[in-house]
C-alpha cells in the first residue's frame, strides 16, 4: 500500500542531491514535496528532539545546523521500510563494508555525516512531514491497504 515518508538529503551529501533524486525517482517513488532549508541548531535540536541526551547529540546539531538539506516526502508501495533499505545501516563507513550498494555508503561520509535520513516508522514519518510541510493539506494515507 502506498505510504509517504520523509527523506532528507544532509549537508555533506548536498552536492549529489541531483544524482540521489535521479535514484529516488528511478526506484519507483514520486516526490510529493521538495524544500531546500537551511536549519537553525534550534530547529535541527527539535527534530532530533528524541536523541537530546545521547552524546552525540550537539555535534549532530551542529553538523545538522552546518548547511542546507534538502528534505523530501517521497511515496510509493512501502515508502518506509523500502526507503530505509535503500539509504541503508547508519554509520556509513561499516555500511561500505556491508551494503557497500546502499545510498550512504555511495554518499554518506561517517557514523554521523551519514548524507541521508528516512523516516523510521508511521507515526515518525508522519511527525516529520508534518515538521518540514506544516502547511500542506494532504489526505491520510489509509493504514493497511
Ligand atoms: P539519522 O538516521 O538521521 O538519525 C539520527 C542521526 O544521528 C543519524 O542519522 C546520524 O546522523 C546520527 N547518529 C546516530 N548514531 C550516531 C553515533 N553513534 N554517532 C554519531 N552520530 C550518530
Amino acid at each position: 500500500f502506498v505510504e509517504r515518508t520523509l527523506a532528507i538529503i544532509k549537508p555533506d551529501a548536498l552536492g549529489k542531491a541531483e544524482e540521489i533524486e535521479d535514484i529516488i525517482l528511478r526506484s519507483g517513488f514520486s516526490i510529493l514535496q521538495k524544500r531546500r532549508v537551511q536549519l537553525t541548531p534550534e530547529q535541527a535540536s527539535d527534530f532530533y528532539a528524541e536523541h537530546f541526551g545521547k552524546l552525540f547529540f550537539p555535534s549532530l546539531v551542529a553538523y545538522m545546523s552546518s548547511g542546507p538539506v534538502i528534505t523530501l516526502v517521497i511515496a510509493r508501495d512501502k515508502a518506509i521500510s523500502y526507503w530505509r533499505e535503500l539509504i541503508g545501516p547508519t554509520n556509513a563507513l561499516k555500511a561500505r563494508e556491508t551494503h557497500p550498494d546502499c545510498l550512504r555508503a555511495i554518499y554518506g561520509t561517517d557514523d554521523q555525516r551519514n548524507g541521508l535520513h528516512g523516516s523510521d516508522s508511521y507515526s515518525s514519518a508522519e511527525r516529520e512531514i508534518r515538521f518540514f510541510f506544516p502547511d500542506s493539506i494532504v489526505e491520510p494515507i489509509p493504514v493497511g491497504e
